[in-house]
C-alpha cells in the first residue's frame, strides 16, 4: 500500500481535530483511501502555543513552505488571505492536491485558484467551506448535475443562527448570546464576519456558483447582518407565527430588461414557523434546495465547530487520496471493514 504525505497548515479548532482524526483513525482511512495517510507535519505560527488537543510535539513546525514542498495532499486551515493563498499556490505548483475550508479566500479568489489547479492537473477540495459537516457542495455540483436548481436557501452561519435562536427561545440578549457562541468555538476570530453576514455571503457565493454553474462575485451580494435585530423584533415575529433567521438566498431571477440571471442576498428573513428551516436550532445549519425535477431537498447538520468541520475536511482528504491512488479516475476499490452482519433478533433498537 502506498503512503501519501499529508501536510496540515493551521492547528486551531478545526485543524487540531483534523490532526486527531488522521492520527487516531489511520487504519480505517487507509482502507477507505487505498493509501496510508501519513500526517507529515503541522505548520503553525508558534509551535509553543497551547492547544486544545494533545498532539505529538515533533509534528509541529513554523516552516510551512518546507512542509508543503514534500506533501501529496495539503490541508489549508489557516484562514484569511495570506499566507494561505500563496501556500495553496505553492502546493499546486508542487503537484499536491489541496483541501481547504477557507470560504473567504474561495469567495474572493476561487476562480483563479481553480484555474491554476486545473492547469496543474490537481484537485482543489472545499466541502468544509460551506455548512461545516453537511455534505452540500458535492450533492449540488454532482448529484444534482442532471437537474436545474432554481433556488437555494441556506442557514449557513452557525454563530448567527445560535444568537437568533437563543434570543428567540431563551430571551437572551444579543451580546450574551454572541459571547456564548464564541466560547463554543462557532464564531470567527473576529466575529464581525459572522454578525454582519459576510461569512454567510462568502458561503452564498460558493453555493450559487456551484448550483448555477457560474462564477458569482462576492461584491455582487446584497448583505445585511443581524446586529440591528432587537428583542422586540424577535417577539413581534413570534407573536405573528414567524421566526427570524439569517438566510443566504441564491436564486434564478429575471432582470427588469428580461435578462435571465442569478442573484445572491443575505439578510434577516421572516420565516413562517411551519417552514422546515424554522426548526433549525442552535448552531446547526441547513440548506434548502429547490430543483425542477428533484423538487425540494433539505440538507441539515452541524455547520460549525471543530469536530463537525473536521469530518468534512477528512472526507475531502480521502477523496483526494482516492483520486491520486486511482491515477485520476477518482475511485478506489476499498477493502471491507469486516463488520459482522447481525440478524434482526440480535440487535437492540432504540432511537
Ligand atoms: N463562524 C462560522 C459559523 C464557522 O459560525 O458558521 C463555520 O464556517
Amino acid at each position: 500500500m502506498n503512503t501519501l504525505k499529508v501536510a496540515l497548515l493551521g492547528c486551531g479548532n478545526v485543524g487540531s481535530q483534523v490532526a486527531r482524526i488522521l492520527l487516531d483513525d489511520g487504519q480505517d482511512l487507509a482502507r477507505r483511501s487505498g493509501a496510508r495517510l501519513e500526517l507529515a507535519g503541522i505548520a503553525v505560527r508558534n509551535v509553543d502555543a497551547p492547544r486544545d488537543v494533545e498532539l505529538p510535539r515533533e509534528l509541529f513546525t513554523e516552516d510551512a513552505e518546507a512542509l508543503v514542498k514534500d506533501a501529496d495532499v495539503v490541508i489549508e486551515l489557516m484562514g484569511g488571505m495570506e499566507p494561505a493563498r500563496s501556500l495553496i499556490l505553492r502546493a499546486v505548483e508542487h503537484g499536491a492536491s489541496v483541501v481547504t475550508g477557507n470560504k473567504a479566500l474561495l469567495a474572493a479568489d476561487g476562480p483563479a485558484l481553480y484555474e491554476m489547479a486545473a492547469a496543474a492537473d490537481v484537485e482543489l477540495y472545499f466541502e468544509a467551506a460551506v455548512a461545516g459537516a453537511i455534505p452540500i457542495l458535492r450533492p449540488i455540483s454532482e448529484s444534482l448535475a442532471g437537474d436545474r436548481i432554481t433556488r437555494v436557501l441556506g442557514i449557513v452561519n452557525g454563530t448567527t443562527n445560535y444568537i437568533l435562536d437563543q434570543m428567540d427561545t431563551t430571551g437572551a440578549d444579543f451580546a450574551d448570546a454572541l459571547k456564548a457562541a464564541q466560547a463554543l468555538g462557532y464564531a470567527e476570530a473576529d466575529p464581525t464576519a459572522d454578525i454582519e453576514g459576510l461569512d454567510a455571503a462568502a458561503k452564498g457565493t460558493l453555493l450559487a456558483s456551484l448550483a448555477f454553474h457560474t462564477v458569482f462575485p462576492l461584491d455582487a451580494v446584497r448583505c445585511q447582518g443581524i446586529t440591528s435585530i432587537t428583542a422586540a423584533d424577535i417577539e413581534a415575529a413570534r407573536d405573528t407565527g414567524f421566526v427570524i433567521k439569517l438566510l443566504a438566498i441564491a436564486e434564478k431571477q429575471t432582470a427588469k430588461d428580461g435578462t435571465a440571471g442569478v442573484s445572491v442576498r443575505v439578510h434577516p428573513t421572516l420565516l413562517p414557523r411551519t417552514h422546515p428551516l424554522a426548526a433549525v436550532h442552535g448552531a446547526f445549519n441547513a440548506v434548502f434546495v429547490e430543483a425542477e425535477n428533484a423538487g425540494q431537498l433539505m440538507f441539515y447538520g452541524q455547520g460549525a465547530g471543530g469536530r463537525p468541520t473536521a469530518s468534512a475536511v477528512v472526507g475531502d482528504v480521502v477523496a483526494a487520496a482516492r483520486r491520486i491512488v486511482s491515477g485520476g479516475r477518482g475511485r478506489t476499490e476499498t477493502t471491507g471493514e469486516q463488520l459482522q452482519v447481525l440478524g434482526e433478533d440480535s440487535i437492540l433498537t432504540s432511537y
